[in-house]
């Protein structure tokens, strides 16, 4: 049983075909890279995998039940979405990396956080920082922990390393692949082709809207 199950869907906005009967399945445990030229639907497509947006044709299933028949609340749990564009809010870094565990009232995790700041080599002093002051990089990175404080099942990536160095890049590619080791799913946008290729045991290209290929590397 695939744990996540796209079939058949379309995404079309007014007279705007944005994905054209898109199927494809993720397995328990794969390291999925999604490629493709830019507008082609990479991020409308990890929307609909995090139930952002619903298809307008077809369904998507996790672990064999529909999208449709989930708690909304329940699914975010266990699938976390990173974003193109990340988004923080209130004063501080620390509102953002506890708003996960405020929103499921459960006390933080401080040794997960601890453990996740000193993975990506972040002084723990950021969580007092102004969040609207970070770097570009910076927004990415607390972003990015935001979303796997607690730990989800799937990690939906788009583009987190786009503003970063190539060492903070190595940084959190190598956190990423410690992530997947333990048992995560992942599937991640990325124009990389060096990226794309190095973790990921398939390459999932899409092009207009449609798959063009589901390369099986490993
Ligand atoms: N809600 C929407 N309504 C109308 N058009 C949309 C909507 N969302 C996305 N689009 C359009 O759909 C196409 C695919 O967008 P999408 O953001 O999925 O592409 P992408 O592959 O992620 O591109 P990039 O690599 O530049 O991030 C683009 O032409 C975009 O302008
Ligand atoms: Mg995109």
């Amino acid at each position: 049983m695939p744990l996540l199950d796209i079939r058949n869907v379309s995404f079309i906005d007014g007279s705007k075909t944005i994905l054209d009967h898109v199927s494809v399945s993720a397995e328990s445990h794969d390291f999925i890279s999604i490629t493709g030229p830019s507008g082609s639907g990479k991020s409308t497509l990890l929307k609909i995998c995090s139930h952002m947006i619903s298809p307008t044709e077809g369904d998507v299933f996790f672990k064999d039940r529909n999208f449709t028949d989930y708690n909304p609340v329940e699914l975010r749990r266990k699938i976390s979405h990173c974003f193109q564009t990340p988004c923080l809010w209130g004063r501080t870094v620390r509102e953002n990396i506890y708003f996960p565990y405020w929103l499921r009232g459960i006390k933080p995790d401080q040794e997960r956080i601890r453990n996740l700041f000193s993975l990506f080599r972040l002084p723990l002093a950021y969580m007092d920082q102004s969040a609207e002051k970070l770097s570009g990089g910076e927004k990415q990175r607390i972003a990015l922990i935001r979303s796997i404080v607690i730990e989800p099942e799937i990690l939906l990536l788009d583009e987190v390393t786009s503003a970063l160095d190539a060492e903070n890049t190595q940084i959190t590619e190598q956190v990423i692949q410690h992530l997947h080791e333990e048992g995560l799913t992942v599937l991640w946008v990325t124009h990389s082709t060096v990226q794309s290729r190095k973790y990921a045991n398939k390459i999932l290209t899409v092009v207009s809207g449609q798959i063009h290929s589901l390369e099986v590397i490993k």
